[in-house]
């Protein structure tokens, strides 16, 4: 049997993307890696709490070069950003090329690239009037939200949507079913050698 692929999730935030990944690890849906650290840029993050009581190690971030050298010492291969806001240099995404996953809440070349993070998507879904909004998980490049592209989940937008309602659709109906099937995915490329 191949050996798992080990998968680092960065989060900044609440983590219910962190959560399906686990989720999915438990049911069977992600077989090929297995999450063996969360990093956080806010260590009052309570993805942190999320991971703990799975007992995954968590890692909060200081400094770029010291979080790519911890990810070299646990033998990482597979960065996940899952809510993670804080924008990575080029250095970092060279140090893991091909190797870093995102997932963004809209259908990506829509309503994403700069100031394009958590609420403030929906709101601009909202205020451009569009019917259809959505997901996207794909490859981060030095272009904000501008790496190649996994999958896409559309979800409708309804009358009287609001942002937050709007965010909980688009989590509950893309985006914790999509990260977890691009992680399995992603994750058995890597321990095929194919990426
Ligand atoms: C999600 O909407 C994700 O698409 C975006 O940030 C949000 C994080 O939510 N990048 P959570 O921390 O996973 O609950």
């Amino acid at each position: 049997m191949l050996k798992k692929t080990r998968i680092a999730v960065m989060v900044s935030g609440g983590g219910t993307n962190l959560q399906a990944i686990i989720d999915a690890q438990k049911s069977g849906i992600i077989t090929s890696g297995e999450i063996t650290l969360v990093v956080s840029n806010k260590p009052g993050a309570y993805a942190l709490e999320r991971a703990a009581s799975n007992g995954i190690d968590t890692y909060i971030m200081d400094t770029e070069e010291a979080l790519i050298e911890k990810l070299r010492e646990e033998g990482i291969q597979l960065v996940v950003l899952a809510g993670f806001l804080k924008i990575l240099s080029p250095t970092f995404i060279k140090a893991f090329e091909n190797r870093i996953i995102n997932i963004h809440p809209s259908l990506i070349p829509s309503f994403c690239g700069k100031g394009a993070y958590g609420l403030h998507v929906h709101e601009m879904a909202l205020e451009y009037g569009v019917k259809v909004t959505g997901a996207t998980v794909h490859f981060v490049n030095e272009i904000p939200d501008g790496g190649a592209i996994i999958y896409q989940k559309a979800v409708e937008i309804l009358d009287g949507d609001t942002p937050e309602v709007l965010q909980k659709r688009v989590m509950e109906e893309a985006e914790w079913i999509l990260l977890p099937r691009a992680v399995e995915e992603i994750s058995a490329k890597i321990g095929r050698g194919e990426i």
